[in-house]
């Protein structure tokens, strides 16, 4: 039975019930627009399942902070929950938050979730990561189907050419979120137990995700990724 839990871990798991309202919110945003688009019915439904299951981890999240003994409500920024048109087109914003958010993003929570879930121990904390890291794989899938779908469109050309254009900056924005901490101060085993983790380690995930997976599946795509996660790194 693990200790009592820490002020800080109730924050990291209110900050999560957060997370997971924006990641619900966006596949929200991503789907419709995907209807609009007329995309296939099964990919459309394969959104709206994913919207579904975050609001699941939102409420695993939730009932985890409970059980460690908060008492807040969750803290919204509303403006962050969607994703803005940015007037390039709805092609255009379809390839930014499939790519941007899933194949990167949903990609490299597998890892993270993964390690997160090793030495958690605390009952409510293990169930929320439990249904999370299956999830999450069906969720990185989804961003590789959807982007080879996309890529298998007429529009491909201007797919690849944005990717030309883009993709150094999702890597950097992913690296400013996960990569950027060296220090080495490891979580206590109590945190650990509440499914925390030492952030220099999600630097380390991220780099082994860009071999593992990164490089492999935008290859396989046809997509030389290299010189993007180069000039992401800086
Ligand atoms: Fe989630
Ligand atoms: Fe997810």
């Amino acid at each position: 039975m693990p200790s009592p839990a820490s002020d800080r871990i109730r924050q990291e798991w209110l900050r999560r019930v957060e997370a997971e309202y924006r990641s619900s919110a966006i596949t929200q945003q991503l789907t419709l627009w995907l209807t609009q688009l007329g995309a296939s019915p099964d990919l459309i439904r394969d959104g709206l399942r994913i919207s579904d299951d975050e609001l699941a981890h939102a409420e695993l999240s939730f009932a985890t902070y409970a059980a460690a003994g908060g008492t807040d409500a969750p803290r919204l920024a509303r403006e962050t929950l969607g994703v803005a048109e940015s007037g390039d087109g709805l092609e255009a914003d379809i390839v930014r938050t499939t790519v941007d958010v899933f194949c990167l993003g949903e990609t490299v929570a597998v890892p993270l979730f993964r390690h997160l879930r090793e030495r958690c121990t605390a009952t409510e904390a293990r169930a929320a990561l439990d249904r999370i890291l299956l999830d999450e794989v069906r969720h990185r899938d989804f961003g590789w189907t959807t982007l080879e779908w996309l890529l298998a469109q007429p529009i491909a050309t201007d797919v690849r050419a944005q990717l030309d254009r883009e993709l150094s900056l999702y890597f950097r924005r992913l690296r400013n979120a996960y990569g950027r901490v060296r220090a080495t101060t490891d979580v206590t085993e109590e945190e650990a137990a509440w499914g925390l983790m030492a952030p220099h380690r999600y630097a380390e995930i991220v780099d082994r995700t860009w071999e593992r997976d990164y490089e492999p599946r935008f290859r396989k795509l046809g997509v030389d990724a290299r010189n993007a996660w180069e000039a992401g790194v800086g």
